[in-house]
């Protein structure tokens, strides 16, 4: 009789903990100390780049590592949706909120709402535009403008080693309205803007997408043909989805045209070893670490950086390609 009691009552731990253990898993904020975990909201734009792929990835790797409690929602492209995520997260009374904001404009409602609730905003890899102040607390990203600044030197560079007189340009560029585009955009025509040599014929709306680029680039090689003498590309995905476009046209991209583009995932890199590219701008999307880092801080009332930048290096024709570590994404 008393070992059968034994039994029950081991039994009825088991019971015990297999419900408490059910318990934490249905609640997000319950760590097993039975401390309230940090629960951080986190839309992403979607899932139109290796760049972003990577940008998901670690986010999720770093919240793991960090034992921050993710709730991920993927916007897929859409505006609405991540403001339609936001206010989830809000309802329920997450303790911090990051996101990346497709376009700068239309974020004031939402985060207006974030504020009055109490929930601090992370801005990830992309900025908002709004006359109100402190509607977020910080931006975690690349500098993009000085991408473009960095575009435009290696083009001047490429130009004098060429002994050209005269480069015709054609950009294709990220999504309207973000901020990736806008600052690539001014950041290159700000540093070629004083060099007579250089002449953008046109600049042309790519998304961000392979399909795109490759349709632009179809579009540009009509209007144009071998006028073209400068491929510069916001991101390496529209960059791939070029180049078999003006191989089809029978030039030779890396030669015939010289091609830029940013970014810097595995593929690109694999090309530009080949050739084919010619200068990639590295844009890293590792930032989940900073993110977890900063929404501790904000979960505890601690100030943060109102921006951090991460370092980022050129990759190029000039430079040894063969010791370039595996990318990650
Ligand atoms: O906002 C960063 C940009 O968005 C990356 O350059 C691009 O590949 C991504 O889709």
């Amino acid at each position: 009789m008393k070992k059968r009691r034994i039994r029950n009552s081991v039994l009825a731990l088991g019971i015990l903990t297999a419900v408490s253990t059910l318990m934490f898993a249905c609640n997000p904020k319950e760590t097993e100390t039975g401390d309230p975990g940090l629960l951080l909201g986190f839309s992403q734009i979607g899932s139109e780049s290796a760049w972003r792929i990577g940008n998901t990835n670690d986010i999720e790797e770093q919240a793991a590592n960090y034992g921050i409690n993710l709730m991920f929602e993927n916007a897929n492209q859409k505006q609405e949706n991540q403001i339609a995520a936001i206010r989830r997260f809000i309802a329920y009374k997450v303790d911090v909120i990051a996101f990346s904001p497709i376009v700068e404009e239309g974020w004031d409602n939402v985060l207006q709402e974030a504020k009055d609730a109490g929930i601090p905003v992370i801005l990830v890899d992309r900025d908002i535009s709004s006359e109100k102040e402190d509607l977020t607390a910080c931006l975690i990203g690349a500098d993009f403008y000085s991408e473009g600044v960095k575009a435009g030197e290696y083009l001047i560079r490429k130009a004098d080693s060429m002994e050209t007189e005269e480069l015709h340009i054609v950009e294709i560029t990220g999504t309207d309205n973000s901020t990736p585009m806008r600052q690539r955009q001014a950041g290159f025509a700000d540093a070629i803007k004083d060099d007579e040599r250089m002449h953008i014929l046109e600049s042309i709306d790519g998304d961000f997408l392979k399909s795109r680029g490759a349709e632009c680039m179809r579009t540009l090689l009509e209007k144009y043909g071998d006028e073209i003498d400068v491929v510069y590309s916001h991101n390496d995905e529209m960059t791939l989805g070029a180049l078999p476009e003006i191989e089809k046209a029978g030039l030779v991209p890396g030669k015939d045209i010289i091609i830029i583009s940013i970014d810097g995932g595995q593929d690109a890199i694999d090309v530009l070893k080949s050739g084919k590219i010619n200068c990639v701008v590295e844009c890293t999307p590792k930032l989940g670490k900073e993110v977890m880092e900063t929404a501790i801080k904000l979960k505890n009332g601690e100030s943060v950086e109102p921006m951090i930048h991460p370092e980022e290096q050129v990759f190029s024709d000039e430079g040894d390609l063969s010791n370039i570590a595996p990318r990650g994404y």
